[in-house]
C-alpha cells in the first residue's frame, strides 16, 4: 500500500501538503474551513479568540473554536492575549476542546489589540514572548506555534529576534506575514524576510502575504524555501486555490456543489468545556 510522505512536521504531527488557510476573523469558520479542506488545504486555523473570553464563562466567542466532526485534523486554535499566565490558562482549557495545535497571534495590527500589548504588540515585549512560549510548551501536550509580522514598524523589524525567542522556548512552527504593523495590509509583502527567517530557525516556516495564484504559491516557495504557504484573502470566494487550481482553470465539473455537513456546535451559553470535546477532533 502506498503511504503518503508528509510534507513537513509540526513537532510530531505530520502535515500532508503545503497550502495552509490563514486565520481570518469573520471568515475562517467551520463551513469555510471545511470547503477549503475539501479542496486541498493541508492545515487551517480558527479565527483568533481573546484569552479573556476563554478563561471566563461561556460566551459567543467560544463558537470560533467549533470544529467539524470529521476531517479537520490537524486543527489549529489561534488565541491572543497580553499576559502569559492568562494565555496559559486559556490554552489549557481549549486543549481539551479539540486543538491539535495552539497558535499564538503575534500579528494582529488592530489598535484595540496591538496597543494593549497583544497581537503584534507582543513583538515589542521579548520577555512576554519568551515566558508565554516557555509556559505553554512546558504545560501543554499539543504543539505550540506562533504567527507574527515583520515588527511594529519599518524601523523596528525584529521578526528574526522574536522568532528565535519563540523557538528557543518551544515553538514548533513560525508563520510570518511579511508586513509590519504600520503597513497593515498595504504595500507588498516582503518575501526576502520570509527567506531570512527560513534560514535562521530550525522549525518549519509558513510564508504569508500576497499569494493570489498557483504561480504565486510556487514562487513564494522557490523564493524563500518555506515549508508551507499560508493563503488568506485570495482564498475568499476561491477555495480552489488551496488545491492549486486557479480561477481561470475552473471547469463546470470542478464547480460541483459542496455537500452540507454539520459542525460540532459549542454552545455559547450552556456547555461546560468538557462537554465540548468532540470524539474525532483531537
Ligand atoms: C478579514 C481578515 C481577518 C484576519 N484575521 C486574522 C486572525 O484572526 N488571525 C491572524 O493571525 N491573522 C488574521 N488576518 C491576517 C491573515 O491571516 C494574513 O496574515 C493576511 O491577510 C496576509 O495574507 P494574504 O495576503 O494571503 O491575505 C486576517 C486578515 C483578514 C483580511
Amino acid at each position: 500500500m502506498h503511504m503518503p510522505t508528509p510534507t513537513f512536521h509540526i513537532h510530531h504531527l505530520p502535515i500532508y501538503g503545503d497550502t495552509v488557510l490563514s486565520p481570518m476573523a469573520a471568515y475562517s469558520d467551520v463551513p469555510f474551513r471545511a470547503i477549503c479542506r475539501q479542496f486541498g488545504a493541508a492545515l487551517h486555523y480558527t479565527e483568533f479568540v481573546p484569552t479573556e473570553a476563554l478563561i471566563g464563562d461561556p460566551n459567543p466567542l467560544w463558537r470560533r473554536l467549533d470544529v467539524h466532526p470529521a476531517g479537520e485534523q490537524p486543527m489549529v486554535f489561534q488565541i491572543f492575549g497580553n499576559d502569559a499566565q492568562q494565555i496559559l490558562l486559556a490554552a489549557q482549557r481549549i486543549e481539551a476542546w479539540g486543538a491539535d495545535i495552539i497558535d499564538i497571534n503575534l500579528g494582529c495590527s488592530v489598535p484595540k489589540v496591538s496597543e494593549k500589548g497583544a497581537g503584534v504588540g507582543m513583538m515589542r515585549q521579548p520577555k512576554l514572548v519568551a515566558e508565554t512560549f516557555r509556559l505553554l510548551s512546558r504545560h501543554l501536550r499539543v504543539p505550540v506555534t506562533g504567527k507574527l509580522r515583520l515588527g511594529w514598524d519599518e524601523a523596528s523589524q525584529n521578526y528574526l529576534e522574536i522568532a528565535q525567542i519563540m523557538v528557543d522556548n518551544g515553538a514548533a512552527l513560525v508563520a510570518l506575514h511579511g508586513r509590519t504593523r504600520s503597513q497593515k495590509y498595504r504595500g507588498q509583502a516582503d518575501w526576502d524576510a520570509i527567506a531570512k527567517l527560513k534560514q535562521s530557525v530550525n522549525v518549519p516556516v509558513l510564508g504569508n502575504g500576497d499569494v493570489r495564484t498557483v504561480a504565486d504559491i510556487d514562487r513564494l516557495k522557490a523564493h524563500t524555501g518555506c515549508d508551507g504557504v499560508m493563503i488568506g484573502r485570495a482564498a475568499l470566494g476561491n477555495p480552489w486555490l488551496l488545491g492549486r487550481i486557479d480561477r481561470e482553470q475552473l471547469t463546470l465539473g470542478k464547480l460541483r456543489p459542496f455537500s452540507a455537513t454539520t459542525s460540532t456546535k459549542r454552545s455559547a451559553t450552556t456547555a461546560p468545556p468538557t462537554a465540548c470535546k468532540t470524539s474525532t477532533a483531537t
